[in-house]
């Protein structure tokens, strides 16, 4: 067995730990925080993932209940809601049962919000088995389902009891879905720590080739820092250090409406497009160096990842205005002016809510015609 982590959440009574490590599901009792006994046990899992989550079902041991869903936005709907509740009930749940949701941030935050509600709350153990939910969605305690109206706009606050993040799950991973999450780990670095993002420079391919030691510990840093800045602001109040996350997402969530959720688009790849419009922005408004953003941009790029609008949308059905209006919309903007997430240098950002609309505009018709 190869290095183990273990990473506290420090939130009062709502404490918890992210464990780390390689094949962790062999022995997954020993993780948790609470004895199984005579627990009824749920696993909720993404049919992609069928074999970890059997692999996890008999080192739990006993008397498991199993559901598979399937992964992608489609399964965070009020039907496989119902469907997920149906099946906890009509399996007589009770209080002290305990929902381990396997797979992707799509079965994280269904089977979150499942437990969240089911009998006013159940027990609730992630394990992520993207490289996303690993080191974002996991963690953090948001989950819910989409809407009509818009992405994530049902949901509650939950924390899990325990997060295990077996890195051996992400051996199955396809590249471009291991690629979308790395965009999240660079987010952490540019958000945060200049020296995490210059170990990246280095790392990134050994990250993405899932090399055992570098993969722990992009891992285990990038939930680090989520889990202060979670500790410091659990629920995302006004002013809070949690806005400090969404470092590229006003200009991802606005890409990926224009792309309509249809899987042309992953979430970490419009990420890794959002990152480098920030630092373009940031660099506009005279805050960081061009030679910076210059340097996210080779980062980004020299991993596969793309850095450009054009680059999803060569004939644009939507230009810089019509951009500009979805990221106006984004639930995260209030009282007229946009937040945006912007960086003094690498590391070293901070929310504003004074940016030119003109500024944003230049930035985006710039990467729309690169
Ligand atoms: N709760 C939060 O704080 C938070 C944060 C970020 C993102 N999210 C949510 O997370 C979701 C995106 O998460 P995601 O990128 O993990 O998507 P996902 O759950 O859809 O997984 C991506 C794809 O990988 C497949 N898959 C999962 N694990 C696999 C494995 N080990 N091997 C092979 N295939 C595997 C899935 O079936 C799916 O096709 C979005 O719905 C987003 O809103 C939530
Ligand atoms: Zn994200």
């Amino acid at each position: 067995m190869g290095k183990m982590n273990t990473i506290p959440v420090s939130l009062g009574t709502r404490a918890y730990s992210i464990v780390v490590g390689q094949n962790i599901l062999e022995d997954a009792s020993a993780h948790l925080p609470f004895a199984l006994n005579e627990r009824k046990i749920f696993v909720l899992y993404d049919r992609a993932v069928e074999g970890h989550a059997k692999k996890l079902s008999s080192a739990l041991g006993g008397n498991v209940h199993m559901k598979g869903v399937s992964g992608g936005e489609g399964a965070k709907s009020f039907t496989v809601l119902q469907e997920v509740l149906d099946w906890l009930l009509s399996h007589k749940v009770e209080r002290t049962s305990v929902l381990f949701a396997v797979g992707g941030g799509v079965t994280g935050d269904l089977g979150g919000f499942a437990a969240s509600i089911v009998l006013r709350g159940i027990t609730l153990v992630q394990v992520p088995t993207t490289l996303l939910a690993q080191v974002d969605s996991s963690v953090g305690g948001k989950t819910g389902i989409n809407a009509v109206q818009g992405k994530n706009l049902i949901g509650t606050f939950y924390q899990p009891a325990a997060v295990l993040c077996d890195t051996a799950t992400l051996e199955t991973l396809p590249i471009r879905e291991r690629r979308a999450g790395f965009a999240e780990i660079v987010k952490y670095g540019l958000l945060g720590s200049a020296e995490f993002f210059a170990w990246l420079e280095t790392a990134g391919q050994d990250i993405l080739d899932l090399n055992a030691a570098a993969l722990n510990d992009a891992i285990e840093t990038s939930c680090r820092m989520k889990a202060e800045i979670v500790g410091e602001d659990e629920r995302e109040e006004a002013g809070g250090a949690r806005v400090l996350l969404n470092l590229g997402h006003t200009f991802a969530h606005a890409l990926e409406a224009a792309c309509g959720y249809d899987g042309r688009l992953l979430h970490g790849e419009a990420v890794g497009i959002g990152l480098v419009l920030a630092f373009r922005l940031s660099a506009r408004l005279g805050l960081c160096s061009e030679q910076e953003t210059r340097r996210v941009e080779n980062h980004l790029k020299g991993l596969g990842l793309m850095t450009d609008i054009a680059e999803i949308m060569p004939k644009p059905s939507h230009g810089a205005e019509a951009l500009y209006d979805l990221m106006a919309q984004d639930k995260k903007s209030s009282g007229g002016k946009i937040g945006f997430i912007l960086c003094r240098g690498i590391g070293k950002a901070f929310q504003s809510r004074d940016v030119e609309k003109e500024d944003v505009l230049a930035v985006l018709r710039s990467s729309i015609k690169a």
